[in-house]
């Protein structure tokens, strides 16, 4: 079969046609639990009814009008997305698509912030090795894996890498000369869900505020619930300045955000940057589900629930071939011994979906609306799997 699709992605042999709550269907009817949430998007699961009737009901109205124009629904979900930010600071809000590109907004405010208060010269952006923050060419510079940049270079200028955790090299990179932002995720997602420790980031905020230089979060994949909290660095009691979100922000419509506080709230003005689909109505009455839905105190506490059951039967098998378990919430990694692939195509054949990341870590980001009893069968159907891998 000739295959039309640019070969980008090592693609499973599976092919869906429904999905319902934690459950996808293949075009053979076969039923498949999923602990991927389409990557931490699907975070209400599929076809989630309000959802279904948000999405029908505005597409029953307009798709899309452009942003010379206003819509009451985009302002809704912009305004309760900025209030559900406040907490950590945010103030504005501007929409776009992805996370890639809410990661481009971000660096765009940092250097014109920097630009008019302090001149040229100050525009480096630096993030931690191991990050992941988009595949443009910019969210490639920003992006601290060597393995992503081959072959697509020059890159745009201005970016460092540090390692995490290490706050030596934190103060140094800091250079109030010549930086303009810090950027990092609350918990590295792709590089294996590795959380960033507390203290780490109270001298990041504290530096960054003193040096001013604008902390900005990357919270596209810990954001919106994942690990318990709206944000997964309000666990962090620090403010920030910038944070950047999509993935879960409109429950499996594409959406980007990059919200910014007091500091830089005001800092793009008309015509310094757009995007034709920014604030989509359909994103954003989707969005408005997922913010009503997810911000409920009761919910939130259901996915720290939710993810300690699944951390506590992990640790509980005592498995030989799980190294380490780490993340908060429904977003948690497991260091194994062996290969991922071989246990992610085990686990398709049983009618599991899980991810991997990072070396040798299987990653699990199920919809938070998933119940107990598929959290007890999936794990049973992974042990099996690994075991016998
Ligand atoms: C932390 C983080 N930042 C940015 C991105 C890029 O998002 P998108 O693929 O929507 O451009 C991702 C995607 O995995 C991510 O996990």
């Amino acid at each position: 079969m000739l295959d039309v699709f640019m070969n980008t992605y090592h693609r499973l042999p599976v092919s869906f046609v429904s999905g319902e709550g934690s459950w996808l269907r293949d075009s053979a009817g076969k039923r498949y639990l999923d602990f991927t949430a389409g990557i931490a998007v699907n975070c209400l699961g599929h076809a989630y009814p309000n959802l279904v009737k948000a999405i029908s009901e505005q597409a029953a109205k307009f798709n899309h009008v452009c942003n010379y124009y206003q819509s009451e629904v985009s302002r809704a979900f912009a305004e309760k997305l900025v209030a559900a930010c406040a907490p950590v600071g945010m103030r504005k809000v501007f929409l776009g698509n992805s996370g890639a590109e809410a990661n481009e907004g971000a660096c765009k405010i940092a250097r014109k912030y920097s630009l008019k208060k302090y001149g040229s010269g100050r525009h480096t952006i630096v993030s931690l090795k191991g990050s992941f923050h988009g595949r443009t060419i910019t969210t490639l510079s920003a992006t601290g894996q060597e393995r992503l940049h081959k072959d697509f270079g020059p890159f745009t200028e201005g970016f460092r890498f540090i390692p995490p955790e290490d706050i030596e090299a934190l103060d140094r990179a800091l250079d109030p000369a010549t930086v303009a932002g810090l950027l990092m995720e609350a918990i590295q997602g792709e590089r294996g869900i590795f959380p960033l420790d507390p203290v780490y980031v109270a001298t990041a905020a504290k530096l960054c505020a003193e040096r001013d230089i604008l902390l900005m979060f990357d919270e596209i994949q810990c954001g919106v619930g994942r690990t318990g909290t709206f944000l997964a660095c309000e666990a962090f009691k620090v403010k920030a300045d910038i944070i950047t979100l999509a993935k879960g922000l409109s429950g499996g419509v594409p959406v980007g955000a990059v919200l910014a506080g007091e500091k830089a709230a005001d800092v793009l003005g008309i015509g310094d940057h757009g995007s034709t689909f920014g604030g989509n109505p359909l994103a954003a009455a989707a969005g408005l589900v997922v913010l009503e839905t997810v911000q409920d105190p009761g919910f939130l506490a259901e996915i720290v629930r939710k993810g300690e059951r699944f951390q506590s039967i992990l640790a509980g098998w005592g498995h030989p071939k799980i190294r380490e378990i780490r993340g908060r919430g429904l977003m948690i990694g497991v260091d194994i011994t062996t290969e991922t692939w071989p246990v992610l195509e085990g686990a398709l054949a049983a009618g599991l979906l899980v991810l991997s990341a990072g070396t040798n870590t299987l990653r699990f980001l199920p919809p938070y609306t998933i119940q107990d009893g598929e959290i007890d069968q999936g794990l049973e159907l992974l042990k099996k799997v690994l075991t016998g891998t």
